[in-house]
């Protein structure tokens, strides 16, 4: 591996079950526009939400491995599921390298403080899994905080279908029972719904915020390669490789387009 000196160099590692943790990667080009990047989607294997604990954090895992081939520096898991599945083993079987996850941004949505509830739109197992839980058990004596699992969702968005009618009745529907009544915000707590996010403004009113973690991410890992020494000096702007499990120039075109959008 690396010396001191040349760790400022490698490129900062990415990983989503499919092109979701995109999202968060345009915020860290902008915060850190010249680091390398490389991107792992995990297409083949996506929806991670609706597989059982166990199988997600193997994935996980696997995708580590492969990023840490790469020789990165530091790695996101730019994945609320993967994050809840597998962040805490991840921490302790590679102690060397940081390893930065994602939540639902839960904490900006109550700092908010208006009326009306918080949904928090993520898959079923990060709403299910004990760390949200305990997130949400933090906030909820003082804010109606509406957990809302929304299977189905990631496979549209892995197809390209970011707008239009399909994405367009599956939202209406989703949020069907709470329309009527105040939102105060809703919590993107999947790294795949900020690029379904035209869709929800035009469902919503206008006095509901749209909230997602990709910034609050991408500043913690801007403080951990600060902390390290780590950053890349260079001024020139950075690379960005994007990798798929998926073997299929289609998956890598769609990635560059939401990268870009
Ligand atoms: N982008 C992933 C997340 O943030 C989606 C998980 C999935 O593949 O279901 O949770």
């Amino acid at each position: 591996m690396s010396d001191t000196l040349s760790l400022n160099n490698l490129p900062i590692g990415f990983f989503d079950s499919g092109v979701g943790g995109l999202s968060v990667l345009k915020e860290a080009i902008k915060l850190l526009p010249n680091e390398d990047f490389i991107y792992f989607g995990d297409s083949k294997n996506a929806p991670y939400g609706t597989k059982a604990v166990d199988e997600v954090k193997e994935l996980t895992f696997n995708a580590v491995d492969f990023l840490l081939s790469k020789n990165v520096k530091s790695i996101v898991i730019a994945c609320n599921t993967a994050t809840s599945a597998a962040i805490e083993d991840l921490r302790t079987f590679y102690k060397n390298i940081p390893i930065i996850g994602i939540e639902p941004a839960l904490k900006p949505a109550v700092e908010l403080d208006k009326d009306g509830k918080i949904i928090i739109m993520a898959t079923p197992m990060t709403l299910i899994e004990s760390k949200f839980n305990n997130l949400m058990k933090s906030y909820a004596d003082t804010r109606d905080i509406i957990p809302l699992p929304c299977a189905g969702l990631v496979e549209l968005i892995e197809r390209g279908v970011v707008e239009g009618n399909i994405v367009n009745s599956y939202l209406k529907d989703k949020l069907k029972p709470y329309l009527s009544e105040s939102i105060s915000s809703i919590v993107l707590g999947c790294t795949h719904y900020p690029f379904i996010k035209n869709e929800l403004e035009k469902i919503l009113s206008t006095d509901t915020t749209i909230i997602d973690g990709s910034a609050g991410t991408s500043k913690q890992l801007k403080r951990q390669l600060e902390n390290m020494n780590a950053l890349n000096s260079s001024t020139n702007k950075g690379s960005i490789e994007i990798i798929n499990s998926l073997n299929d120039k289609s998956i890598i075109e769609l990635s560059y387009k939401l990268l870009n959008l």
